[in-house]
């Protein structure tokens, strides 16, 4: 394993994942996790995040103890070199300039394991106000750039880096932290789909023992993953409930049962509640009413359901490491991140089951990887987030019948395009809303007044931020005119050019 030791940097998580895609485990901690805590983890090296505090503040994260005490191979970025070096004996001030953006590296160790295979000039990425003025005994500097003559340094053990090789803008970013994994540390590159798999159908052999286990399908990717990894570690003793609750796309319902339950043969309780929650939701307009209903709902259903299966220990979720990290990072502070969560199973906290949470080391792409490994086909494992109350939150104003069936025929328009033109995966969601505006339209000699239809599309990393989808003219003559032709109900499209933020992604 290799620990990433947190101190707060906007980059943490992706120093994480790029150590991951070079096929080595890694785990984020945060700074003042304990020796007891970083040694289960069976440590292989080190490597300390930047972070938005300067050395000499009062408050500012120290360096753990157990960093040197260890003696494990430590690579050091932006703070985590200013850490250092103000620990060991170095100084760190407020640069003369700032240094943002990107610089070019001189190296001026070529021999050096880091820079192994790599050119003597090369671009990187510097997010900085504080730099290392003079270095602790024993350290030595193998690369510069023009603002910061020590940006990378070494002891031999030790390697400090002022850039961020996380960062795609650093050019060799990937290879550097290659280096160091494999020829500085000497890890071997073993954390592969199939190993993950292995391993956690023991895990999960072992929790569980002869238990049974519930789990709310939604047909999304992390629950599918979870439950078609657990089933292959208990078989039926995993059952899965899947609510239709009306509100869902065209077909989802038929394409989520064909692939887990005929395919893939978990043992699911399909459970048609449709008219429980259209009557629900009968005459709400708000959209957190909505919510709250559609949640109360699904309790009460899903409690239905496990209450007729007997004796019940654990609740599987999908939960995926970055909602870990979330969670854990929120007390310790260093990040000075805002997140609202939204609960997407929709089941409450109280629930009197052990939760068993495959997934919650794993990132998005890590999930999607196991999920290929697994047998799941791309249309579920490429498949685009929904929120869990569905279509209830892209109709403005009452859910029915008919605006269901409208605002589903026009999604399915907009996802047939998008897959057409190839653009599913790169858009991280695309979808129709149908709002409660008429407008005029004509066709043939007659005057139209239907619905207005908005069409959504934005591309995202991780739903925080988001654009608006750059979808070709073409894409979007063909979206509008199907819908308009096709979709009775509505005479007029627009397609919304909001970013996120101001704007959500969802319109409700
Ligand atoms: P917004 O609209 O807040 O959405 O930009 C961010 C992401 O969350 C999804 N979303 C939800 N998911 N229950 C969910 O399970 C909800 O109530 C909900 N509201 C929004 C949204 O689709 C996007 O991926």
């Amino acid at each position: 394993t290799v620990v990433v030791v947190d101190f707060g940097s906007q980059y943490s998580q992706l120093i994480a994942r790029r150590v991951r895609e070079l096929r080595v485990y890694s785990h984020l901690v945060p700074y003042d996790a304990t020796w007891e805590t970083v040694s289960s983890l069976n440590p292989g090296a080190v490597i300390l995040s930047g972070g938005p505090s300067s050395v000499y503040e009062p408050n500012a994260p120290r360096l753990p103890k157990w960093v040197l005490d260890s003696g494990l191979p430590v690579l050091a970025i932006c703070y985590g070199l200013q850490l250092i070096a103000h620990e060991m004996g170095g100084q760190v001030a407020p640069a003369n300039v700032k240094e943002y953006g990107p610089a070019e590296l001189q190296v001026e160790d070529e021999s050096s394991p880091l820079f192994d295979g790599l050119p003597k000039s090369q671009r990187v990425w510097m997010s900085h106000g504080d730099s290392v003025i003079s270095l602790p005994e024993g350290f030595w500097c193998i690369g510069s750039t023009v603002a910061s003559p020590y940006s990378v340094v070494t002891n031999g053990k030790i390697y400090g880096l002022q850039f961020h090789p996380e960062v795609v803008h650093t050019h060799y970013g990937r290879e550097i932290i290659s280096n160091f994994l494999f020829k500085i540390a000497g890890l071997e590159p073993v954390w592969t789909p199939s190993h993950f798999i292995e391993e956690s159908i023991q895990r999960i052999k072992d929790e569980v023992g002869q238990a049974k286990v519930i789990c709310a399908l939604s047909g999304g990717v992390d629950s599918s993953v979870a439950a078609t990894l657990i089933h292959k570690a208990i078989g039926d003793r995993l059952v899965c409930i899947f609510v239709n609750n009306g509100l869902l796309r065209l077909n989802e319902a038929e394409e989520v049962l064909g692939v887990l339950r005929d395919q893939q043969h978990l043992n699911i309780r399909y459970v048609d509640a449709t008219d429980r929650f259209l009557s629900a939701l009968h005459g709400v307009m708000d959209p957190e009413e909505k919510r709250k209903r559609i949640g109360e709902c699904f309790i009460r259903v899903f409690e239905e359901e496990a209450s007729k299966l007997g004796e019940i220990e654990f609740l599987a979720q999908g939960t995926l490491y970055p909602d870990v990290i979330e969670s854990a990072t929120a007390d310790t502070k260093a990040a000075a991140k805002i997140k609202t969560h939204h609960n997407v199973g929709g089941l409450p906290p109280d629930l009197k089951f052990k939760l068993l949470e495959p997934l919650k080391y794993l990132f998005k792409d890590e999930v999607r990887e196991v999920g290929k490994n697994l047998g799941l086909p791309d249309h579920i494992v490429y498949r685009h987030p929904f929120p869990g109350p569905g279509l209830a939150v892209r109709i403005i104003g009452e859910v029915t019948p008919e605006r269901l069936d409208i605002v589903r025929r026009c999604d399915a328009i907009v996802r047939q395009e998008i897959e057409k033109a190839g653009m599913y995966r790169e858009i991280w969601q695309a979808f129709a809303v149908l709002t409660p505006i008429r407008t005029v339209g004509v066709m043939g000699d007659a005057r139209t007044y239907g619905y207005l239809v908005a069409v959504r599309a934005v591309t995202s990393e991780d739903a925080m931020t988001a654009h608006w989808a750059r979808i070709p003219h073409e894409v979007l003559d063909s979206i509008g005119s199907r819908i308009v032709n096709e979709v009775h109900e509505v005479t007029r499209v627009v397609y919304d050019i909001t970013n996120k933020p101001p704007g959500t992604i969802e319109w409700e």
